[in-house]
């Protein structure tokens, strides 16, 4: 009868069935001050195993219990009158999605925790929701499918399904299931190729959090696939630099033009990787003619990039024989960060295309470089003087050995 109940609910348009609502009782929090101890607990005493499961989770922290979602009786040992009443047996995917926003899209009631109440809208507004809600396919997830119906865990928790480093496997539980996708069309490739990607390394190998999963880009709730206009946005949320130099070149009016896929027209959505030192120009000729003007644009970054590197390595290795030999190098250590700083920033302006600032930082990555070695080479020459200077002292010790010897074998004679 409740599921009966909890369908129609659910095809009319989503009132809440949890079965505390149902009951119009004066909420969850007044019955939890109510609630008996473990040995008291009808559903706990026949129910042992789902103890240990739920009490891990954030719920049963909080003081609900059981009841709270299923409903019954849990002051009852009998079965039949422990399931009685408003009973809610093992929710389907549509009540699950109308159980746990029986209290998560209740503004009021998250308030007190802080947590945002818009769970069920986004979800709404998502491939996943609406696959659900209006189509009732068993494929798409609900609630639980992503967070679990009893291990509930909040997001900053490394053991929930949730934790940045777990959301790529809870996704591919079903976006790697070719079975599942082959119904779509869609590729089940996602997981694989950012496991290995750029993103995927620094979460998994690098522990940076500060790299996007899954949801950083697509939304947790909303997950949707950007459109080609959005993948701008979406990925300078994080990479603000690169983006503000990307506006103000010729390749954001092509994105504009519809003539170019964003920034994925040279780094990919899930197998995103940089562009090494010497693969600059010839991904130019990916899409430009091999003797076009961008095409000598491209060649000219590439060597920009490749001397500046020559110039960065050479100064380092002179760093680290100043360093040996004894000297001071606070200074070009702190010249050698500054000439690192413009490399950085040229890597930046290589999206704007702006060749007077790449000219301009070129130049300046070139004389903090050389101004380092030529530190490095007068200090080293110093040295070679000293040496000089020392050169009569040895050659006096010398003699004075040589002569005690001789006078030493004299004696002995
Ligand atoms: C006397 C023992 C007993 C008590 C008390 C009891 N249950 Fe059960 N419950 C069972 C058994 C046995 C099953 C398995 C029924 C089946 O497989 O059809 C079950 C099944 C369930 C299911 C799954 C229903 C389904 O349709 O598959 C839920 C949910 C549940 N119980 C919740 C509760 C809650 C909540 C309480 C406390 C209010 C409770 N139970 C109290 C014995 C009990
Ligand atoms: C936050 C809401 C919530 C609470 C609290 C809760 N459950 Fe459930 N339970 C669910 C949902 C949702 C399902 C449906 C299964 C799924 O989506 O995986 C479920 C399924 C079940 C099932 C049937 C499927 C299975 O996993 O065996 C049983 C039995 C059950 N719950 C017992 C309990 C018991 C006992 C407690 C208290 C310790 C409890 N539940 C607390 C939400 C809850
Ligand atoms: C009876 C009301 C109630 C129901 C039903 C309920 N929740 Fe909760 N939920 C809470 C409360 C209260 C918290 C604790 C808030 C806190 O401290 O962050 C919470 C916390 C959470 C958190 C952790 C949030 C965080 O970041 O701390 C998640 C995730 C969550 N619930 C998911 C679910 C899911 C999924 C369901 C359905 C299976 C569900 N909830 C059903 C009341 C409920
Ligand atoms: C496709 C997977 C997925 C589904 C389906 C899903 N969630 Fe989440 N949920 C997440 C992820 C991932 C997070 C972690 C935070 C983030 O990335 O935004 C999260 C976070 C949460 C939080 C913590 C607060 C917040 O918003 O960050 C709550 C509460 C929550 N979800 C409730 C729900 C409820 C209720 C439903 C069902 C209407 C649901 N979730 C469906 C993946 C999902
Ligand atoms: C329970 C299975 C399941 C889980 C878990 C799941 N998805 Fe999906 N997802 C689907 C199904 C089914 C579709 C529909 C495919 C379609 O229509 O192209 C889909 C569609 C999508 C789409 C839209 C694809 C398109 O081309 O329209 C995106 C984006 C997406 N999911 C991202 C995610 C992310 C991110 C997660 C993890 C937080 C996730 N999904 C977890 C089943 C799942
Ligand atoms: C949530 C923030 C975030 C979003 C969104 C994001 N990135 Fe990243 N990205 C990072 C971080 C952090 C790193 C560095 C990871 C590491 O090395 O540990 C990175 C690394 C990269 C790299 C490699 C840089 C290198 O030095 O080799 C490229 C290329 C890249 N991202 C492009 C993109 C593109 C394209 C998008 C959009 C489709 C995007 N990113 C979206 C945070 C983000
Ligand atoms: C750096 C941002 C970013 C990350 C991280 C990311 N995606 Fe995507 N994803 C995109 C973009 C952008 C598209 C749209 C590509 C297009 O339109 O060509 C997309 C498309 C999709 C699609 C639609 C089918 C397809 O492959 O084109 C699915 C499903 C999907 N992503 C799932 C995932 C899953 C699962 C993960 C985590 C393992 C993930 N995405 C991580 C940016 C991202
Ligand atoms: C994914 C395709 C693609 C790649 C890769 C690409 N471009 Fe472009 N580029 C375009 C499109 C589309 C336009 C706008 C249409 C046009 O003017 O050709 C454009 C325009 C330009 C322009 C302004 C118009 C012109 O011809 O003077 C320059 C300069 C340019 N690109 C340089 C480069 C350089 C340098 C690289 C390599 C680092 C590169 N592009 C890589 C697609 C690409
Ligand atoms: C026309 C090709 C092209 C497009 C489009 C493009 N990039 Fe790049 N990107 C490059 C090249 C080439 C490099 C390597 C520059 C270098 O090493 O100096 C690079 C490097 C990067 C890096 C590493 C920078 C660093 O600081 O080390 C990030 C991050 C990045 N791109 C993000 C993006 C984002 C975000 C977009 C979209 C707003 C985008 N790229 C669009 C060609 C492109």
């Amino acid at each position: 009868m409740m599921r009966c109940m909890a369908l129609v609910c659910a095809a009319v348009g989503l009132v809440p069935v949890s079965p505390h609502m149902v009951a119009g009782a004066p909420g969850w929090q007044l019955r939890m001050q109510q609630q008996s101890s473990d040995t008291t607990y009808g559903c706990l005493i026949c129910h042992a195993e789902k103890r240990r499961t739920f009490t891990i989770g954030i719920h049963s922290e909080h003081g609900i219990r059981c009841h709270n979602c299923h409903g019954g009786d849990p002051a009852s040992f009998e079965r039949g009158t422990a399931h009685g009443g408003r009973f809610l047996g093992d929710p389907d995917k549509l009540e699950t999605v109308q159980l746990c926003s029986s209290c998560h899209a209740d503004a009021d009631q998250m308030r007190q925790y802080g947590l945002p109440a818009g769970q069920l809208a986004e979800f709404r507004t998502s491939r996943h929701g609406q696959l659900l809600l209006e189509r009732s396919d068993q494929n798409a997830p609900t609630c639980t499918d992503c967070h679990d119906a009893h291990t509930i865990l909040p997001p900053e928790d490394a053991r929930s399904n949730v934790h940045p480093t777990n959301i790529p496997a809870t996704c591919a539980r079903c976006h790697d299931n070719a079975e599942m996708m082959d119904e779509y069309g869609i590729p089940i490739n996602q997981f694989a190729q950012y496991r290995e990607s750029e993103h995927g390394k620094g979460i998994f190998e690098r522990a940076n959090f500060a790299a996007p999963t899954c949801t950083s880009c697509h939304g947790s709730h909303a997950a949707l696939p950007p459109g080609v206009t959005e993948i701008v946005n979406v990925c300078e949320k994080c990479h603000v630099l690169v983006g503000r130099e990307f506006r103000r070149g010729p390749h954001d009016r092509a994105t504009r033009d519809d003539a170019l896929p964003g920034c994925l027209g040279c780094h990919s959505n899930h197998g995103t990787e940089g562009v090494p030192p010497d693969g600059i120009a010839a991904l130019c000729t990916n899409c430009h003619e091999p003797d076009s003007r961008a095409q000598m644009v491209g060649v000219e970054l590439q060597e920009g990039v490749i001397r500046s590197l020559q110039g960065l390595a050479a100064s380092q290795q002179a760093i680290e024989e100043m360093a040996a030999a004894g000297h001071q190098v606070a200074d070009e250590r702190f010249r050698y960060q500054t000439a690192l700083t413009s490399y950085r920033e040229m890597a930046q302006v290589h999206h704007s295309l702006d060749m007077e600032l790449l000219e301009d930082l070129g130049r300046q990555v070139r004389s903090d470089t050389e101004l380092i070695r030529a530190t490095a080479e007068a200090a080293a020459e110093r040295r070679w003087e000293r040496k000089l200077i020392l050169l009569p002292v040895w050659f006096l010790t010398l003699s004075a050995v040589t002569f005690a010897w001789f006078k030493l074998r004299e004696l002995e004679g």
